[in-house]
């Protein structure tokens, strides 16, 4: 199994319904904070289940959804497909779409699953598809030195606000025998230290910076907002 095959099986990533819930909304939220103008073209990419979207879209002139997984792509269909403003795209459908009109891509937890020529290609495709005013954050990124103890003080700390601490403790055992435990040994995360993205952003032809808060719950986690050069 790889982690493309790992996001398009049912899995158990979220400790329970209010979890996810909570996730989603709170990504979503802080995604329309950062869109640009009410009128503003998004692209969120490896969107997930993005369950919160009409909040961004509420935000934005049109946001596009697009991940990579088939069956995630099917239940964004199923969920937003009579939504005007929200369109599900299709991996051809993304390659088709013209040049140069969106003002701004987010992709939020998801380059950690990517190899860094993976990554790579998304900063090609960021760059041919951004306005040359558009900007692209690319946030939940983790740092090269760091440690599990922080990933469980912010899941434990999301809990409590949230009320599912002890779904979250047992949450947290559960994972220990998990296809995502056993992934995350045999593949491994994809880490950058702030000086090497900042230098892969620079060779794609983008400016970036890491911005002082990320997306969703994780802040030893990073966040940077990149605008073509
Ligand atoms: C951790 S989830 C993040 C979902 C959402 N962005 C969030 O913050 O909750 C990673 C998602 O990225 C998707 N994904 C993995 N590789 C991808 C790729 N190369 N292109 C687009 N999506 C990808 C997976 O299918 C999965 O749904």
């Amino acid at each position: 199994m790889n982690w493309r095959e790992f996001w398009n099986g049912s899995h158990a990533i979220y400790v329970n319904e209010r979890h996810q819930a909570l996730h989603y909304d709170r990504i979503a939220k802080d995604i329309a904070a950062l869109v640009p103008s009410p009128d503003a073209c998004v692209l969120d990419y490896g969107c997930g289940q993005a369950e919160s979207a009409d909040l961004v879209a509420r935000r934005c002139g049109m946001l596009y959804l697009y991940d990579a997984a088939p069956n995630v792509q099917e239940r964004l269909r199923l969920r937003f497909g009579r939504d005007d403003r929200i369109v599900v795209l299709s991996t051809e459908a993304l390659d088709a779409m013209s040049d140069h009109s969106l003002d701004m891509i987010v992709a939020n937890s998801l380059i950690q699953y990517l190899t860094h020529a993976e990554f790579e290609a998304l900063l090609a495709l960021a760059h041919r598809k951004l306005k040359p005013t558009g900007q692209l954050v690319v946030a939940d990124v983790i740092p090269a030195d760091a440690n599990a103890v922080d990933d469980v003080k912010a899941l434990l700390g999301f809990a409590w606000q949230g009320g599912f601490l002890v779904a979250a403790g047992l949450g947290l055992v559960a994972t220990f025998f998990s296809d995502y435990r056993k992934l995350r040994e045999q593949i491994g995360l994809t880490r950058y230290a702030q000086q090497d993205i900042e230098t892969l952003f620079s060779a794609h032809g983008f400016r970036a910076s890491r911005a002082p808060t990320n997306i969703g719950h994780n802040q030893s986690r990073m966040m940077f907002v990149a605008t073509p050069v």
